[in-house]
């Protein structure tokens, strides 16, 4: 293990049980050093806030279109509300989070779209946007890609109970070889 962190830090970690903390702990273990990270899926910053702290001088593209579409109204995706006015004031609020940090690019656009938006070689990608099998499919076809060498692919919601799809595509992309930690975080490593 590369860790620089010490065994009771390492223990806090653990205890916050939440996807950036795992990452962070993995990023020590793996002596990933974490420069940039893409959130895709952001709502209202609460996994944003957690990235800052545990990453102090990496610079996050937060990535998101706080905006309701058809595909995303669906069971399968597992839309956070179905009512738009939570977007905007989510928006507003990561904006407010935000708007001192000159390491932090807010994208309010999707996946797909915020592609060509962010450039090669990124650390870590932590996929949390829309659930189902066909989206998280896709933004692990196009954002693998972007992870550099040793970096980090990442999402949420690996939880059979409520989102399948999440899984099928994780299992069908990296049959044998992905991780899976604390509150339901899968995690890639590109060798
Ligand atoms: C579960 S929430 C994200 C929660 C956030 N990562 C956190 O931990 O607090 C999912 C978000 O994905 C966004 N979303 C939906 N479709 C998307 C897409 N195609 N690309 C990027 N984000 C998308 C939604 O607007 C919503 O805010």
């Amino acid at each position: 293990m590369n860790s620089q962190i010490s065994w009771q830090n390492l223990l806090f970690l653990q205890s916050i049980e939440a996807s950036a903390a795992y990452l962070k702990i993995m990023s020590e273990v793996w002596g990933v050093q974490v420069r940039s990270i893409v959130e895709i899926g952001v709502f209202d910053g609460r996994t944003s806030k957690l990235f800052r702290a545990l990453f102090p001088d990496a610079f996050l593209y937060l990535i998101d279109p706080w905006q309701l579409y058809d595909e995303y109204l669906s069971a399968e995706a597992g839309p956070i509300s179905k009512m738009q006015d939570d977007y905007e004031n989510a928006y507003r609020e990561v904006k407010e989070t935000f708007k001192q940090d000159q390491k932090v690019e807010i994208l309010r656009k999707t996946s797909m779209e915020a592609l060509d938006d962010v450039p090669d070689g990124i650390d870590l990608v932590y996929i949390d946007g829309n659930h189902s099998y066909f989206h998280v499919k896709q933004d692990i076809e196009h954002w693998f890609p972007k992870v550099c060498p040793m970096g980090m692919l990442s999402g949420h919601d690996y939880n059979p109970s409520y989102f399948p799809g999440v899984i099928k595509a994780v299992n069908e992309l990296f049959p044998e070889s992905v991780v899976l930690g604390q509150d339901y975080t899968w995690l890639k490593q590109k060798t």
